[in-house]
């Protein structure tokens, strides 16, 4: 049983045989509608149970129209309408009764140790739909579209995140270790990657490149990441931390700094950190970065079910 909580804890290999079954599969399906399924139906009777602590639009409707193109179905919870949340049943007994429902579990909490906790008492894959410190599915489906786009594999390109050190950049590091890209990251110094991060970089030999200033991290780039200065759930004074960034909008004047056929990608939600003509505009790619996510889960989904060829 495998399971999809950190891209940290994950062989290169098994993340580079996900991308490659999904570009495959990707391209299968070019003449089939978002409901027909794949063929073979590889997770025909499958149900993967979601569980949603946080909102969610993307991450939601893709992973449902993910199982389905492999001929499973999803249920969505809410965790608030569950004895968990409600009557405080232990994670442990639901664990159990997740496990007995179904056959797949994908969690977005506001907790690391509850994924960890879920993990150890699920005896089915749990997948890290979001938590504090990871954005995995996100993440890979985005390495999956810079190659798609960029026709390269990742490890020539530079990339570039221009943002707050949170869940999704976590994510990107992991990536940009596992995968061999060069990563530069635009921030203000109180919002640099803490020393965990760091030093788990160090420890497998690579480097990341950090700036507290703009113009100077997207300098030679191929791709600018972006993400909100405010996540979810962030507790932070907000106004103090958007005023933090100013310095870090993402605008024409400052994609023009980065190498002239440089895309830009967000996870969305978006906010303030990019201007209107660059997220709507030609260097943007953000629509195929989020359709995308249903090609690369189907993947993920098939790596935790053990059905990846
Ligand atoms: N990018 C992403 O995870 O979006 P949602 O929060 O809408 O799922
Ligand atoms: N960093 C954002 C990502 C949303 C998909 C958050 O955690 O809210």
């Amino acid at each position: 049983m495998k399971h999809f909580i950190n891209l940290k804890d994950l062989p290169s290999k098994d993340l580079r045989k996900i991308i490659t079954d999904a570009r495959r599969r990707k391209k299968l399906r070019k003449k089939l509608s978002a409901l027909e399924t794949d063929k073979g139906s590889p997770l025909k009777g499958k149900i993967l149970i979601q569980m949603f602590e946080k909102a969610s639009s993307r991450t939601r409707i893709s992973f449902y129209l993910a199982i389905k193109q492999l001929g499973g179905g999803t249920l969505t919870l809410r965790s608030n309408e569950l004895h968990l949340g409600q009557g405080g049943e232990s994670i442990a007994d639901t664990a159990k009764i997740l496990s007995t429902y179904g056959d797949g579990f994908m969690l977005r909490t506001d907790s690391d140790k509850k994924v960890e906790d879920f993990k150890k008492y699920l005896s089915i894959p749990i997948i890290n739909g979001l938590s504090p410190s990871s954005h995995p599915t996100q993440v890979l489906s985005d390495v999956f579209t810079v190659e798609e786009i960029m026709k390269k594999p990742i490890s020539n390109l530079n990339i570039c995140w221009i943002g707050d050190s949170n869940n999704v950049l976590d994510s990107l590091i992991a990536a940009s270790v596992k995968f061999s890209f060069k990563l530069s990251i635009g921030c203000p110094k109180k919002f640099e990657p803490g020393k965990e991060v760091r030093a788990w970089v160090k420890k497998n030999n690579k480097q990341i490149f950090i700036y507290n200033d703009a113009k100077k991290a997207v300098s030679g780039s191929d791709v600018i990441f972006s993400d909100k200065v405010i996540s979810l759930n962030d507790k932070v004074n907000k106004k103090k931390k958007i005023q933090a960034f100013k310095n870090f909008k993402i605008d024409k004047k400052l994609m023009s700094y980065a190498n002239k056929n440089c895309i830009f990608l967000h996870c969305l939600p978006r906010g303030d950190e990019v201007s209107d003509d660059v997220f709507l505009g030609k260097k943007s790619h953000v629509w195929q970065q989020a359709l995308n996510r249903v090609h690369v889960q189907k993947s993920i989904l098939l790596y935790c079910f053990g059905k990846l060829r």
